[in-house]
């Protein structure tokens, strides 16, 4: 049996960690709930019982067995390491360390060898994790060269505040009072937003980058060609994201569905005579991605395919990829 810690767990992300724990019962004998000191004494629900929210301290967390992250980068680098130092192996889900060449980004059904003797690990952007589950299994049949993705991302992949800002400012909308904007830079009720983190030197903003960057580094092909335009749109929770692969060898969307309904993460939906395929409502809170909408490229004809997949960002886009991690170190 482990003792786990969760830094962060008053959050979007840390809230999901304390139910995937409980409902893969993770072999834990002990867990504590850190945040910061606003969230002090806060109770939450555990499959351990009621546990109370603890300011978030340094040597507490150095001896716990596993510590999972659900902060912001510059916290997770200040403490990730100096937590590491310690007993515990730290799972972290900011980008902090992602990029690091010595710490494995792991996703476990693509690369769990990775985590093995790890003490730090680096959870995968949530955007390129949902796009990767389905991708990965593809493109070791067929070699895929290149990929063009557009996403349509939820308001909680900004956190709890970005959810909350969605359903305020929608409010105000319909009442006819004033429409604010904080957390996005254009107000979100009734629009989208092609912009999501800031924007580099290359025109892409840095979410899209990092679908380019990680999926590189996670499957282990340094010079795979990939590009994304990300949008934020005005749903709660879920990230969609329509794919385009030109592949080396032929493909046929049959094969890609056969590929696909085996794939380990995945869930094929797609039924377009009964008007079913992935989307937010129907993603949420699954376990799985969906994948469907698979078609014949019009543009790389017996070479490509098209499909559309829709994942629980918050859950194997950050909560249960990071669980899954731990999983592996058990
Ligand atoms: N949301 C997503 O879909 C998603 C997906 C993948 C990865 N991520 C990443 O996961 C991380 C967490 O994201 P989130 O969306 O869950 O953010 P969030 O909803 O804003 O939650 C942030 C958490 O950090 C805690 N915190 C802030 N300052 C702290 C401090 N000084 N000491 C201890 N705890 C502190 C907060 O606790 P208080 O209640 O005390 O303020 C809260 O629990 C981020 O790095 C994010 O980029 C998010």
């Amino acid at each position: 049996m482990y003792s786990v810690g969760i830094i962060g767990c008053t959050g979007a992300v840390g809230q999901e960690m304390i139910r995937v724990l409980g409902e893969r019962n993770f072999p834990m004998n002990e867990l504590h709930l850190f945040a910061s000191s606003r969230s002090a004494g806060k109770k939450f629900e555990t499959s351990l019982g009621e546990i109370e929210v603890e300011e978030f301290e340094l040597e507490k967390a150095k001896n716990l067995d596993i510590v999972l992250m659900a902060v912001s980068g510059d916290f997770a680098k200040q403490y990730g390491p100096q937590i590491a130092e310690g007993k515990a192996i730290v799972i972290d889900n900011s980008s902090a360390f992602r990029y690091e060449e010595n710490i494995p980004l792991v996703v476990p059904e693509i690369n769990a060898n990775k985590a093995k003797g790890a003490k730090l690990i680096a959870n995968p952007n949530c955007t390129t994790l949902i796009l990767a589950v389905a991708l990965y299994p593809i493109h070791r049949e067929f070699n895929v060269k290149k990929t063009i993705v557009s996403t349509y991302q939820a308001t909680s992949g900004g956190g709890a505040p970005a959810m909350a800002e969605l359903e305020e400012q929608t409010k105000n909308y319909l009442e006819g009072k004033e429409v604010t904007n904080e957390k996005f830079a254009h107000p979100i009720p009734f629009n989208l937003i092609p912009q999501i983190d800031k924007f580099q030197e290359n025109g892409y903003t840095k979410e899209e980058m990092k679908v380019t960057w990680e999926t590189r580094k996670i499957f282990g092909e340094e010079d795979m060609l990939i590009s994304c335009t990300a949008v934020r749109i005005p749903t709660f929770r879920a990230h969609a994201e329509s794919v385009t692969i030109e592949t080396e060898k032929e493909i046929t969307p049959e094969q890609a569905r056969e590929i696909l309904a085996k794939a380990p993460g995945v869930k094929v939906v797609d039924n377009p005579d009964e008007l079913e395929y992935p989307m937010p409502l129907t993603a949420t809170k699954q376990f799985d991605v969906e994948a469907g909408r698979i078609r014949q490229s019009l543009v790389f004809d017996k070479n490509g395919i098209d499909f559309f997949v829709c994942g629980d960002q918050i859950l194997k886009g950050a909560a249960l990829n990071a669980v899954q991690i731990a999983e592996c170190l058990v």
